[in-house]
């Protein structure tokens, strides 16, 4: 059984125990909806942002990304601040067991169904990959023998600057208007949190130079944030003489001839179609880096994938699929969707490790 509670953004972005309060309310609320209010149980925790990680339950982030900025967690261990909230409510005792990221949560889920899938891959609001590297290429970690996961933070590629060559003047700004500029640079030209502001710049920018909207630029269309990424999977959908198209622009002031329309579509297909390209790119590099890692000439794999763009986008997974065929010929790689995979692969961690720690006490 699932339940998705969504973090309201002053909440995202106020402090550190007004957070961890809020996330404990929703647990209580749940398990009061399950019928199991004030059980004790064992917790398995899926925290979606950059951490150093020494211990299966404890995770140190690093820093915030995708619009979080609650003050008092970034050096610290959110395993201890959700424990401190889960004692501050004195409702249940919960005992947090695990911590993982979604990628590994996804990667796990799907690797129940597929013993093949060695890949966790998220595309929504960010996105990033884990896979199985091999212990003799950990470097941070003792021991050569078999694998371990590394959850990459794939999202943070080009923050050397190593992808400015491809970064458009609109990714530039997209970047420095947000809350972590010049951070996670791969993932603003990938992910759900940022495409619809890459096409809302490119749009204004058009309208600048009488290209569009007979060069006027409405007041909302100028407000950050207002072009949201789902109206790109609307207007890629929309076949029936755009009649989508012209309502959103409608909606944001927009007078729009039909060449507009087209103009606009054209735009959210580009830059839709980049992102599913770069995002291929770099599910092709991990792939064929895992092939060589075994020395194979050909690796049959399987790819756990989540994320709203990933599931909604009408056409993202497929050229993001067609990319990786291209560009790793040796490899035959198979995406499995998966439903809320990283929830239910957090509770298989959590149970295995109950297990393992239940059967080191007999
Ligand atoms: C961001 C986070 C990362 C997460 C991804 C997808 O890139 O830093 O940890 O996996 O979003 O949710």
């Amino acid at each position: 059984m699932h339940k998705i509670y969504s973090i309201p953004l002053d909440i995202m972005q106020g402090t550190d125990d007004v957070l961890f309060d809020y996330i404990v309310n929703c647990i209580s609320k749940f398990l009061e909806y399950i019928g199991m209010k004030g059980v004790s149980l064992p917790l398995g925790f899926t925290f979606s942002f950059p951490c150093h990680q020494n211990r299966l339950n404890e995770a140190i982030l690093l820093k915030w990304t995708k619009g979080f900025k609650a003050t008092g967690c970034e050096g610290e261990d959110v395993v201890c601040l959700l424990r401190d909230a889960i004692r501050r409510r004195e409702e249940f005792d919960l005992n947090v067991v695990a911590v993982v990221n979604d990628t590994v949560g996804t990667m796990m889920s799907c690797g129940f169904e597929d013993p093949y899938c060695e890949v966790g891959l998220i595309v929504g609001t960010g996105s990033n990959a884990c896979y199985m590297e091999e212990m003799k290429n950990v470097e941070l970690v003792e021991g050569d023998e078999g694998r371990m996961c590394i959850n990459m933070e794939w999202g943070s590629f080009g923050d050397n600057g190593c992808l400015d060559d491809i970064r458009t003047e609109f990714d530039v700004v997209v970047d420095e208007n947000s809350l972590n500029a010049g951070k996670q640079r791969f993932e603003k030209m990938i992910s759900g949190m940022y495409l619809g502001e890459i096409v809302r710049n490119i749009l204004i920018r058009f309208t600048e130079r009488g290209l569009l909207f007979r060069g006027r630029i409405s007041e909302r269309l100028k407000t950050r944030g207002i072009f949201e990424t789902k109206f790109l999977s609307q207007i890629e959908s929309d076949h029936l003489a755009l009649v989508q198209v012209h309502s959103i622009l409608q909606r944001l002031g927009l007078e729009s001839t039909c060449d507009d329309r087209i103009i606009v579509k054209e735009v959210c297909t580009v830059i839709a179609r980049r992102a599913g390209q770069l995002c291929g790119a770099g599910m092709a590099a991990v792939v064929d880096k895992i092939r060589e890692n075994r020395g194979m000439d050909f690796l049959k794999i399987t790819v756990g994938v989540d994320g709203s763009l990933y599931k909604f986008h009408p056409h993202f997974s497929s050229v993001m699929h067609e990319t990786v065929k291209q560009l790793s010929p040796k490899c035959e790689v198979t995406f499995l969707q998966s439903e809320d995979g990283s929830g239910k692969g957090a509770a298989l961690i959590t149970a295995v490790a109950c297990r393992i720690r239940e059967a080191g006490q007999h």
